[in-house]
């Protein structure tokens, strides 16, 4: 049931703390230690592992390729993030040692069950994150971790996107666990923080009602553009895609390091452009190069809509809209600023009077290749 809310997209997104919150229930013992008792691989298997590959379709592949970033930085094993229809008809490079895992919210995706099992033919050993029990994802891998998403009605993807990458965040320090590769102290930082995101995110729908008028002020839009930079990559396309999904609106999202090289082309006046801004307080001067982007593409016109980071005052000269999340590290960041991508997403296309639940052409799980 709807319980109040206009559609079940929006219900959806409100759900998003109690979903994160459930996905990490459980699987914390009270040192902070990781313990992934449904991850029915054996430990000298999950050590050998010398690749990972995530494969998925639609939102899960960006939940995907959110999570590599952080796999790679906890786990330092090669991580490939793979659409799965794509993967499977180009003789990819996978043997025992390649670990596999299948993003799904519905579990029934038809193109990444047959990866699944191009991928077990081959030896190598699969991990589902999936939020379906029992679907047929979870039943033709090698061991699953659920996501506790709840049910997700609405065909755009909202809970299920937050609920995968904790999922996968989890499976990543477990590895790093098991592994070796990082100081239980640091694991414990991960996922003192990784508990406080429920709230976090809670904050971020408590201040959706500024999105929510963007959304309806931009009805009118008929392209929108999205910017990110390391982990705000994969939110941009995941922003743009909710837009495309729902309110039938050409979107694009760019890496913001690419900018330079190609996309800035496309701006002129009045063009509508998100910015995934990253912390300030990260590394590698991330932060002031999206900054940077930002500065160009206002002087060309672009009428620029900043997710930023509460506290980061360096945007506000350069940005005509600022929507604030609040601080987390760089890695979880993801967690918060998609929330009010999704939020606009379904504000614009609830003002054009769409169905925002059930969007044309689309349909909640495609079960054929
Ligand atoms: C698409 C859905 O067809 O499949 C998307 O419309 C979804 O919302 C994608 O992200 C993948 O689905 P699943 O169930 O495998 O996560």
């Amino acid at each position: 049931e709807k319980g109040g809310f206009s559609s079940f997209m929006d219900k959806e997104i409100h759900d998003q703390p109690a979903a994160v919150r459930d996905t990490l229930l459980g699987r914390l013992d009270e040192r902070g230690r990781l313990s992934l008792d449904e991850l029915h691989i054996d430990e000298a298997v999950l050590r050998s592992v010398d690749k990972i590959v995530v494969i998925a379709c639609g939102t899960a592949a960006y939940a995907g390729q959110v999570a590599r970033y952080a796999i790679e930085h906890w786990c330092r094993i090669p991580t490939e993030v793979e659409l799965a229809h794509e993967f499977r008809y180009r003789d990819p490079i996978v043997n025992e040692k390649t670990l596999v895992v299948a993003l799904s919210q519905s579990g029934e995706t038809m193109d990444t069950l047959m990866a699944i099992r191009h991928a077990r033919e081959q030896g190598a050993k699969v991990v589902a994150i999936c939020n379906t029990n029992g679907s047929s994802i979870p039943r033709e891998s090698d061991a699953s971790l659920y996501t506790h998403a709840g049910p997700e009605i609405a065909v755009a993807s909202t809970k299920a996107f937050l609920a995968q990458i904790t999922a996968a965040y989890l499976l990543g320090l477990y590895l790093a666990q098991l592994r070796g590769n990082m100081y239980a102290d640091e694991i414990v930082d991960v996922v003192d923080e990784l508990q406080k995101m429920p709230e976090k995110i809670q904050e971020v729908i408590d201040a959706e009602e500024q999105v929510k008028k963007l959304g309806t002020d931009m009805v009118d839009s008929s392209s929108v553009l999205f910017l990110g930079r390391h982990v705000g990559f994969p939110v941009a396309l995941e922003g743009a895609l909710k837009l495309k999904e729902i309110a039938y609106i050409h979107a694009e999202g760019f890496a913001a390091g690419e900018l330079k090289h190609g996309p800035i082309a496309l701006i002129e006046e009045g063009q509508p452009v998100f910015v995934v801004v990253p912390s300030p307080r990260g590394r590698d001067s991330l932060h002031s190069k999206v900054v940077s982007n930002i500065q160009e593409i206002r002087a060309r016109g672009a009428i620029t809509i900043v997710i930023a980071e509460e506290g980061d005052e360096s945007v506000s000269d350069y940005a005509n809209h600022v929507i604030t999340v609040p601080q987390a590290p760089t890695l979880l960041q993801p967690l918060l600023a998609t929330v009010p991508l999704q939020v606009f997403a379904c504000a614009l296309a609830g003002a054009k009077g769409y169905d925002v639940d059930q969007p044309r052409n689309l349909a909640k799980s495609v079960t054929v290749e």
